[in-house]
């Protein structure tokens, strides 16, 4: 035997098996302290071993691979040169993996072990963007607890998620995984989420570690197309991007990840200013940084690196405190501490750093806790998880427009036809990001409106859009020649009494990767509309999409509009409720709809240009376009019910404060329809003037409220300092004295508003 002593007992104590009781309780019970000593006991390269994290490697219920790539992880994972690995699912994997860091290697350190965890794990939720649609902090804190309790029950310990971007780009794929363009309400889906992975208390079996990613700037990609450049001034920097970060820290988020985007001319990952002055100096983030997926090597085609030792060098010192996937660390950090390059304490902070997340999990009491093949049969897939996804789905439904009252449809007597590939769909409504939702499980619109028999139901695809199978690695080809399936859709449309078509895009078409450039319906979609709508004009519209969509012909003719997002595994019993009234639509739009491609970014907080308005004359020297409003088409926080709300008597209780004081605001609000229904009140405040121009609104405040027909309620809300201040370009947080008008309404548009002041005092 190898005369490791202290290591040796090191690693029966933290294994924490029931004889190693005594020996645990007579050790220094602090925390930190504890983490020092394993730091103690490390040789150089182990530190270096705990910054390095591999993807899977290997199916580790066969052979282990003699050769090749794989061959060498395997061997540094068995020299105790790996901290981590993505992509190793499942108990009998995850804990073959673990065995060998735990039981093979010098101290025994266990592996922490990641996964994109992003809108569930097997049983799927909407995707992100959908779940902020329905602005219910509560469902959606109920969702990641969900996807946590099912990922931990499969070996998973962190989860990659949630992506806290802000975006105003619909071309960019990846809005899907966001919560919009809004960073207050971002900064509260940021907490509810990293609450909902995490739980009270990280140590339990079924709470996993959240990342907040991508720091910073991922969402501001120029065009929208992925991976791109960021240019961003420091007001937005300071305070569009960062606050949904800030909340995830509030929330006591245990990792951080950086992003692939050059932050103004410096790569996120070898960013200083980001990882060390912001986050770890100014906000005192104590949990561990991981780079984007070879985002450290990313950094030489960036033309900021010029070889793979200076990437190593730069992002060590920058303060990314785990490699994924580059290698370059594993390769590199060891000789550059030799040479000076990279302080050893660089890295005792770092490792410092991951040993404490680890600690946190409880895997030093128990590395094996998440490895229980009962707990993993018992728990995939539990019906209490399909029916937490299948209220989270609903809720996260928007109407966008519902003339002659086409909907809820009734439940009898009535003919009806539905059109389109993704109504039949049983797997586009898992979204992209779907972890391993299996391929089809979800339930497709065809099959939730079959639980309702009362009506004839006639079911037409109309035409195929995709060609082939849509998949995760492979652009998908669109049909644009093949319009064989017409006939038959203008037929079964022709006999209906409402036809319901089920557009837009597949789920493969957002996400990582998948920026576009036309938003429209995909390939045949849009013909195939105008087609029926020639035949029939009584259609509701279900989009099915990933991102906003452009839907300008359809937003003018087609009299019914629900948005229905990729909805996860109970998408179609959630749309077919919605559809029939069952559960009455109560999302608001997270993100604008644009008009065209060309208002992109469009955006509803946007600062004011000296010259916001028509002058009134044939002049043309305002800030407009020419072919087009300023406006989207649909703006955010839009949304209708079956219902309908009246706002009324928007009240202050006095016309200005001052310091520590504050303002309370009230409003009337009445359900005037003839059914129950939910209106999410939003509170908006525009600053008139300040040393940094402020937008022209932003969102400071929402309440939901659900009234039956015919009640009224008040509301109230208050105005504080933290309604009004703002970061200034030092990224310093000012409250400055003035006026300011509060508006509060059913969306960004609101219309009701009153003038108030901060008063000096
Ligand atoms: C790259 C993505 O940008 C990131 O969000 C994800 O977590 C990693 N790949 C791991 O899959």
């Amino acid at each position: 035997m190898k005369n490791f002593g202290p290591a040796i007992l090191l690693v029966i104590l933290f294994i924490g098996s029931a004889h190693s009781q005594s020996i645990k309780s007579s050790l220094n019970p602090t925390f930190d302290s504890k983490v020092d000593s394993i730091l103690r006991l490390m040789t150089l390269d182990e530190k270096v071993g705990q910054m390095n994290q591999y993807n899977g490697f290997w199916e580790v219920t066969g052979p282990v691979p003699q050769e090749g790539d794989a061959a060498v992880k395997y061997a540094q994972l068995r020299k105790g040169l790996v901290g981590s690995m993505l992509n190793v699912t499942g108990v009998e994997n995850v804990r073959a993996v673990q065995k060998i860091a735990v039981e093979d290697t010098r101290l025994g350190i266990p592996l922490i072990i990641g996964y994109d965890v992003v809108h569930g794990y097997k049983t799927i939720s909407p995707i992100p963007l959908a779940e902020a649609a329905s602005w219910d902090l509560e469902a959606i804190r109920k969702s990641a607890e969900v996807a946590a309790e099912e990922a931990a029950a499969a070996g998973i310990n962190w989860t990659f998620a949630p992506m806290v971007d802000i975006s105003r780009d619909a071309r960019w794929g990846r809005v899907m995984e966001g919560a919009g363009e809004d960073p207050f309400l971002g900064s509260r889906i940021a907490y509810a989420r990293v609450k909902g992975f995490q739980g009270d208390d990280l140590k339990a079996v079924n709470t996993i570690a959240a990342t907040a990613k991508h720091f910073a700037g991922y969402g501001f990609s120029e065009s929208g197309r992925d991976y791109n450049s960021v240019d961003v001034g420091t007001s937005t920097l300071y305070n569009d991007i960062l606050p949904p970060f800030e909340a995830a820290l509030e929330a006591d988020v245990k990792t951080f990840m950086n992003s692939f985007n050059l932050l103004n001319g410096i790569p996120a990952t070898g960013s200083s200013f980001l990882q060390r002055e912001i986050l770890k100096e100014k906000w005192g983030f104590k949990g561990f940084m991981v780079s984007d997926w070879g985002s450290i090597g990313e950094m030489i085609p960036h033309g900021f690196a010029k070889d793979g030792m200076q990437a190593a060098e730069l992002a060590a010192n920058a303060g990314s405190d785990m490699d994924m996937e580059s290698r370059l660390y594993v390769e590199h950090l060891t000789a550059l501490v030799q040479s000076g390059k990279v302080k050893e304490s660089v890295i005792d902070d770092a490792v410092r750093r991951i040993l404490t997340v680890k600690y946190e999990l409880g895997l030093f009491d128990d590395p094996y806790k998440y490895c229980d093949e009962d707990r993993e049969k018992t728990v995939t897939g539990r019906q209490d998880f399909q029916d937490a996804v299948l209220d989270m789905a609903k809720k996260s439904v928007v109407l966008l427009k519902n003339e002659k009252q086409l909907l809820p449809l009734r439940k009898s007597g009535m003919k009806i036809a539905l059109i389109g590939q993704l109504a039949g769909d049983k797997d586009s409504p898992l979204g992209s990001w779907r972890a391993l939702g299996e391929p089809n499980s979800a339930v497709s619109v065809l099959e939730g409106m079959n639980a309702f028999p009362g009506n004839s139901l006639e079911y037409v695809e109309g035409v195929k859009f995709t060609e082939g199978t849509p998949g995760f690695a492979f652009e998908t080809k669109i049909n644009t020649t093949d319009r064989s399936g017409f006939e038959a859709a203008k037929n079964a449309a022709r006999n209906a009494d409402v036809v319901v078509m089920v557009l837009g895009e597949h789920g493969f078409q957002s996400g990582e990767g998948r920026s576009r450039t036309e938003l429209g319906l995909p390939g045949l979609q849009q013909e195939l509309l105008e087609e029926v709508y020639k035949v029939n004009p009584n259609i509701v519209l279900v989009l099915m999409n990933g991102r906003p969509l452009i839907i300008d012909w359809a937003v003018e003719k087609i009299p019914g509009i629900l948005v229905g997002w990729h909805l996860g595994t109970q998408s179609g019993n959630a749309l077919a409720q919605v559809l029939y009234g069952d559960y009455n639509p109560s999302g608001k739009l997270p993100m604008s709809f644009p008009k065209n491609v060309g208002q992109i970014p469009v955006y509803y907080n946007y600062k004011a240009t000296g010259r916001p308005t028509n002058p009134g004359s044939d002049l043309v020297f305002w800030s407009h376009y020419m072919d087009s409003p300023n406006e989207p088409m649909y703006p955010f926080g839009y949304g209708l019910s079956y219902a309908s709300f009246d706002y009324s008597n928007l009240k202050l209780s006095s016309d200005g404060f001052a310091k520590d004081g504050s303002i309370t605001v009230s409003i009337d609000l009445k359900n005037t329809g003839s059914v129950t229904g939910k209106e999410t009140v939003q509170l908006y405040i525009r600053d008139l003037f300040a040393s940094v121009v402020r937008p022209v609104r932003e969102l400071k405040d929402f309440q939901q409220v659900e009234l039956k027909a015919g009640e009224s309620k008040t509301l109230s809300f208050q105005i504080t300092e933290k309604s009004i201040g703002f970061y200034n370009n030092d990224g310093k947080w000012i409250v400055e004295h003035g006026d300011f008008k509060v508006f509060v309404g059913g969306s960004s548009q609101a219309s009701l508003e009153k003038d108030f002041k901060f008063l000096e005092k």
